[in-house]
């Protein structure tokens, strides 16, 4: 389980996070909504340690993992998949797909992600930096897959995609989650975030403004009282 309890984060003297309290449960989907510039990318940064809390904990189950870098984090089990996607461009889909692997695990890692992503499978020699957005997506989600990762901080993967490959990615996300993934999930479709959602944060200028069961409110409110945007 992974906590923030009572975060305040920034950049510089740029405060941007203020109080904070957020818990991605073990086996639960958790949405993280809110306008654009309200925090959510930098919440998920000091989720994987790659912003550190000016104020506040982050707690991993039950361990202080506050000032932790991220790779320890990463080894503790958080996968942060970022904005931009943060794959090897200059490297092969096979070569990106061993550094993201775990060896720990009883996985062979390259015929997996083939199963999860037969378009990658087709791909694997192909240089990761030229495949359409959508492949190199799904690349940086296979990550998740392979590292054998138990909190995955997903950031906008639907970006910019075809509503055809978003389906594709939700599916994929949605067996992430049966296989046990707690998932902490920034996304703009909020209608395809609360279909797959358990939890509901909604984010407005770096603080928590509400907090609930993903059932307790319906897209359209959402999106009208908290979001200031029409259903689309
Ligand atoms: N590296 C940075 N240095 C300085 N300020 C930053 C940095 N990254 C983000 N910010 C500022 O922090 C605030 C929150 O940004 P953040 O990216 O966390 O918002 P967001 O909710 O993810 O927005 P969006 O929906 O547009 O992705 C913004 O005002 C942004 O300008
Ligand atoms: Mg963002």
């Amino acid at each position: 389980m992974l906590e923030l309890r009572n975060v305040t984060a920034g950049y510089g003297s740029q405060t941007v996070l203020r109080d904070v309290d957020l818990v991605v449960p073990d086996h639960s989907v958790v949405a993280l909504l809110g306008p654009n510039g309200a925090g959510k990318t930098t919440l998920l940064r000091v989720a994987s340690g790659l912003v550190r809390p000016t104020a506040g904990r982050l707690i991993l189950d039950g361990q202080d993992a506050t000032g932790w870098p991220s790779h320890r984090l990463a080894a503790a089990g958080v996968c942060h998949v970022p904005e931009g996607r943060g794959i090897f461009r200059a490297l092969s889909v096979r070569d990106n797909i061993r550094l993201q692997a775990n060896p720990a695990l009883d996985l062979e890692p390259v015929r997996a992600v083939a199963e999860a992503f037969p378009r990658l499978g087709e791909r694997l020699d192909q240089r990761a930096g030229t495949m359409s957005g959508g492949e190199q997506q799904m690349l940086a989600l296979a990550h998740a897959y392979v590292a054998g990762s138990n909190t995955v901080l997903l950031d906008e993967v639907s970006m910019g995609l075809a509503p055809k490959i978003i389906d594709e990615i939700f599916d994929y996300l949605r067996r992430l989650a049966e296989k046990g993934a707690a998932l902490l999930l920034v996304e703009q479709y909020v209608g395809r975030a609360l279909e797959l959602a358990d939890f509901v944060y909604i984010l407005n200028k770096g603080r928590v403004q509400f907090v609930g069961e993903a059932g307790e409110l319906g897209e359209e409110q959402i999106l009208a009282s908290y979001l200031g945007v029409e259903a689309s």
